[in-house]
């Protein structure tokens, strides 16, 4: 038995850095021409075994706990900025756990508190887009922006959203620049941008701290929002999860909602801005499902509106945020039906936007139609797994568009993604109808650590009467 076929190279350590960066799906498909499925590209000194199609993403997405770990391959980038402890800085089953703690603060009636909370945020934040006539505006601001406030009035409680205009907001951007992909491979640089990270995330945590001992000193129990579910929870094996855990694993959740979600509403309502007969189609759905588009949204009538579902589900298919994943191999693995074995120390990297936009799965895959989902039912085999946090659908991993990854570390803020960006979008085109710039539809950026629209992203508007 082998090892898969290797990326030639000619610059020693670099290896094939800057032709992934540059364009990593190009790359993936130069590369799977040449070699198949499954090869390995050297990058910064590193091995990284791609299992590009269904196989492969099932191979990665569901690989057993003694081969391999995510880990291993996130916690340098991670844990100086969520904090130790929680998510990578811990042993797989605690992190399962704390996943559990999470879903604990996204049930149906969390969300239905949430969804006026987010319209009502959504209209106070688009008031300052002014009224008149061809005016031009930055969506990727806007959603950046929006997006920490809808999130942390939500997610993170009353306290936080109301510190949030000011000086959270600059500690949220030092974390950030904290989290750029040079930092899964210079860890050890004394970079300026590192000191700040790591101040912001003192600052973030004693904030969080502060909110939980008020609300302790304070009696205060009736709130229901993430931060109080993860203030009261033990591990199985009686464990305690301590206050500062809590604090690590909500900065955890806000850089894992912030970018995942900002980019996809942005790429929907650029979508939308390119097609003003499909937004039109959205408010007579609106329309039909509420009576009127000057009704409140509500979580359980926004259930009955397929086509807003569809549309985020179309952008995901098109444009996930994450399109690489990752596990060290931490003993040899074989890649099933093949010759291939892939070696201990190696990266595996799953990319499923490959099958996302492939014609074999999709007829004009890289169009965007959100109706080809209309009459879609996923499949499912009936069998389900139960990782700890919940049980999921099992085979999910060979479905092709896996925007949330599959296995044990999938996504658990699907759902609350899902709320969010139905009940910004719907706000959003009930007050302004957009159009392309001459700029028109922007190309993606890769070098980014979740993949984003070029910058500017503008559009030209106009209020709706
Ligand atoms: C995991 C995508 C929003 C929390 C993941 C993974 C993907 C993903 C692909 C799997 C990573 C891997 O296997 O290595 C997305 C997308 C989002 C989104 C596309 C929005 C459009 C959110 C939100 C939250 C969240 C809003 C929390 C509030 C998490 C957590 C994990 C995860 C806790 C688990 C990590 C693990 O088990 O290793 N997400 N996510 N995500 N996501 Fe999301």
């Amino acid at each position: 038995k082998n090892a898969p076929p290797e990326v030639p190279y000619w610059i020693p350590y670099l290896g094939s850095a800057i032709q992934f960066s540059l364009n990593p799906l190009k790359f993936f498909e130069e590369n799977r021409k040449k070699y198949g499925d499954v090869f390995t590209y050297t990058m910064v000194g590193r091995k990284f075994t791609v299992c590009l199609g269904t196989e492969g993403n099932n191979f990665v997405f569901n690989a057993k706990l003694a081969d391999v770990s995510a880990e291993e391959s996130y916690s340098p980038l991670t844990t100086p900025v969520f904090g130790k402890g929680v998510v990578y800085d811990c042993p797989n089953h605690m992190l399962m756990e704390q996943k559990r703690f999470v879903k604990w603060g996204m049930s149906n009636d969390a969300f239905r508190a949430y969804v006026p909370e987010i319209e009502e945020e959504t209209k106070d934040y688009f008031k300052r887009w002014n009224n008149k006539a061809g005016a031009r505006g930055d969506l990727f601001v806007a959603m950046g922006e929006l997006i920490i406030k809808t999130a942390s009035r939500t997610l993170m409680g009353p306290e936080i959203r109301a510190l949030m205009d000011d000086s959270v907001a600059q500690l949220y951007h030092d974390l950030d620049d904290g989290f750029q992909p040079i930092n899964m491979f210079f860890e050890w640089l004394p970079l300026p941008s590192y000191f700040r990270r790591d101040k912001a995330h003192r600052k973030m945590r004693d904030i969080f701290r502060q909110v939980i001992e008020e609300r302790r000193a304070n009696n205060i129990t009736d709130k229901t929002d993430m931060l109080q579910s993860l203030m009261n929870q033990t591990y199985k094996n009686g464990t305690a999860f301590t206050d500062v855990d809590a604090c690590h694993l909500m900065i955890a959740l806000l850089m894992a909602g912030q970018h995942t979600s900002s980019t996809t509403a942005t790429w929907a309502l650029m979508y939308l801005a390119e097609r003003p007969n499909l937004v039109k189609e959205l408010l007579d759905e609106q329309r039909d499902v509420l009576g009127s588009i000057d009704a409140p949204l509500s979580f359980d009538q926004m259930k009955n509106m397929p086509l807003l579902d569809n549309v985020i589900r179309e952008t995901l298919r098109l444009n996930p945020p994450i399109i690489l994943v990752l596990r060290k191999v931490i003993r040899s693995v074989a890649f099933p039906g093949t010759e291939y074995i892939i070696p201990k120390g190696h990266y595996l990297a799953a990319s499923p936007i490959g099958t996302q936009i492939d014609e074999k799965f999709y007829k004009n895959a890289t169009s965007f139609e959100p109706h080809r989902w209309d009459n879609v039912v996923e499949e499912d085999s009936g069998e389900t797994v139960d990782y700890g946090f919940g049980k999921i659908a099992g085979g999910g991993a060979r479905n092709p568009s896996l925007p949330f990854g599959a296995g044990r570390h999938r996504c658990i803020g699907e759902s609350f993604a899902y709320v969010q960006l139905k009940t910004i979008i719907s706000t959003f085109i009930r007050m302004y109808d957009i159009s392309l710039t001459e700029k028109g539809f922007p190309k993606p950026d890769f070098t980014k650590m979740f993949v984003q629209p070029q910058l500017p992203v503008q559009v030209d508007y106009k209020p709706r009467k």
